[in-house]
C-alpha cells in the first residue's frame, strides 16, 4: 500500500502527459502550414461545388502525415459547417483494419455505433453507406491512413469504389471524398490504372523530413502543454530536436521528450536534464558500444572524456563551448600524465569525433559582439556512462 500510495502522490515533471500521446492533435502544426493550405486548395471544389475530390499524402516516418490529415479533416468539417455544408470525416488506419470489410465497418460505425461487425458483404456495406450519406445529406471525407497495408493485402478495389462512389448516381451532389496516406511515395503505382488515374501529381502532398530547427518548434510546443512550468529548459528541448533531427522524425522527438520526462520522475527530479535525454536516447537507439570506444585513440578518448565529464555534472547544460571543452581536455590529459596537444590538433580530434558520430558541433547563436563560437553536445549515451566506459578502456590500455 505504501509504495502505491507514495507513487500516486509523487510529484511529476508532467502537467498533462496525455498531450504527448500519438493520437493527440495539437491546435497548430508548426511547419506544416503550407501543406495544410495545399490540402485545403485541393478540396476547395468540394466546398464550392460539392464535387468529390481525392488526394494522396506521403512522407517518411514521423513527418506528420497522420496528424496533418486529422487536423485537416477536422478543420475542413468545421469550415464547411460554417458555410452550411454538412461534412463528416472518418480516419481509418488500414494497418489495424487491413481488409475491405474492416475499413467499411469502421466507417459505418461512425454513423451507427451498433453496426454489426459480421454478416454483410462489401456490396451491402457500400449500399448501407450510401443510404446513410443520403439520409443525412452529408459529404463524407474518408482518410485511409497507411493505405499501402490495405492495397497490399486486398488490391485496389475499395480505393477504386471510393473514387467512383458518386459516378453511378444521378444525384447532383457528390457525397464522398478520399485522402490516401502512405509512407511509400510510390504507393499509387500499386493501384490499378483505373484507380490510379484519380491521383494526379497536383493532388499529391509530400511532407519533407523536419530539420532540427523545425523539430525545436514542435518539441517546444508540446513541452509547453505537457510539462510543468520550469520543468524543462530550452537547452534540453534543443538537444532533443538535434537528436531527432538526424531522421527528421517528429514521432521520435516526442517519444524522447516523453521518455526523458519519465526518467526525471523516476529519479525524483523536478527538472528534465540533458542527462535524462541522453539516457532516453540510449534506451531507444544506442550508438555507443564498448567496441566502438576501443577504436578511439588516446587523445580522442581524452577529448571525449573531457566533454562527457563536464556535460555529466549535475545541473550541467546540454552544450559546452569548444573553449570549455578544450580546457576539460587539457585537464584530463594531465591527469593521465600526458602532455595536451596544441589547439589545431585538438580541433582535429573534435572534427574526427563529430564525423564518427560521438559528438555534435553547431554554431552558437550570435550574442552581440562575440565572434563565431561552436557548441559541443553529446547526442547519445548518458555522459556519466560514457566517462565510465572511457575510464575502463584507458585503464586497460595503461596496463598494456
Ligand atoms: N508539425 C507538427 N506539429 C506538431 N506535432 C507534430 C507535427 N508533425 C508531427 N507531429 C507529431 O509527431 C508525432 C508523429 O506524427 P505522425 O504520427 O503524424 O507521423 P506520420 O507521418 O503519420 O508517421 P508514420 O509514418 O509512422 O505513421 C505525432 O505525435 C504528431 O502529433
Ligand atoms: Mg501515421
Amino acid at each position: 500500500m505504501a509504495i502505491v500510495e507514495d507513487e500516486l502522490g509523487a510529484s511529476s515533471v508532467f502537467a498533462d502527459r496525455s498531450k504527448l500521446d500519438f493520437n493527440y492533435v495539437p491546435l497548430d502544426l508548426p511547419h506544416r502550414e503550407e501543406e495544410l493550405r495545399a490540402l485545403a486548395s485541393v478540396f476547395k471544389q468540394v466546398a464550392d461545388r460539392s464535387a468529390s475530390q481525392s488526394a494522396f499524402v506521403t512522407g517518411s516516418v514521423g513527418t506528420g502525415k497522420t496528424v496533418l490529415t486529422k487536423k485537416f479533416a477536422s478543420d475542413f468539417q468545421e469550415a464547411s459547417r460554417k458555410r452550411q455544408q454538412n461534412v463528416e470525416y472518418v480516419h481509418v488506419n488500414c494497418r489495424r483494419n487491413a481488409s475491405e470489410g474492416l475499413v467499411l465497418h469502421a466507417i459505418l460505425k461512425h454513423f451507427d455505433p451498433k453496426y454489426p461487425e459480421r454478416g454483410f458483404s462489401t456490396n451491402e456495406m457500400m449500399r448501407d453507406l450510401r443510404k446513410q450519406l443520403e439520409r443525412r445529406g452529408c459529404h463524407l471525407l474518408v482518410v485511409l491512413d497507411e493505405a499501402d497495408a490495405l492495397v497490399a493485402k486486398e488490391g485496389s478495389d475499395l480505393v477504386y469504389s471510393f473514387t467512383r462512389f458518386d459516378d453511378e448516381r444521378a444525384a447532383p451532389k457528390a457525397t464522398l471524398s478520399l485522402i490516401l496516406v502512405s509512407a511509400e511515395d510510390t504507393m499509387p503505382l500499386r493501384l490499378d490504372a483505373a484507380a490510379r488515374s484519380t491521383f494526379r501529381r497536383s493532388n499529391t502532398i509530400a511532407l519533407p523530413p523536419y530539420n532540427a530547427k523545425q523539430l525545436t518548434a514542435i518539441v517546444a510546443q508540446r513541452a509547453k502543454i505537457a510539462f510543468h512550468k520550469g520543468a524543462i529548459d530550452d537547452d534540453v528541448i534543443d538537444l532533443i530536436a538535434e537528436i531527432a533531427g538526424e531522421d527528421g522524425d517528429a514521432r521520435y522527438a516526442i517519444e524522447l521528450l516523453d521518455h526523458a520526462g519519465w526518467l526525471a520522475d523516476q529519479d525524483g527530479d523536478e527538472e528534465v536534464t540533458p542527462e535524462h535525454v541522453r539516457a532516453a536516447k540510449a534506451n531507444t537507439r544506442s550508438f555507443v558500444t564498448e567496441d566502438k570506444v576501443k577504436l578511439l585513440g588516446v587523445h580522442q578518448l581524452f577529448t571525449l572524456k573531457g566533454i562527457a565529464r563536464k556535460l555529466g555534472r549535475p545541473r550541467a547544460k546540454a552544450h559546452l563551448t569548444t573553449g570549455e571543452a578544450e580546457e576539460a581536455y587539457k585537464l584530463v590529459a594531465e591527469e593521465h600524465d600526458q602532455t595536451p596537444r596544441a589547439h589545431t590538433q585538438y580541433w582535429k580530434y573534435l572534427n574526427e569525433l563529430e564525423v564518427a558520430g560521438w559528438i555534435r558541433l553547431k554554431e552558437a547563436p550570435r550574442t552581440g559582439t562575440s565572434g563565431n563560437t561552436q557548441l559541443v553536445s553529446l547526442p547519445d549515451i548518458p555522459a556519466r556512462i560514457l566517462v565510465k566506459k572511457i575510464d575502463e578502456v584507458l585503464a586497460k590500455e595503461a596496463k598494456g
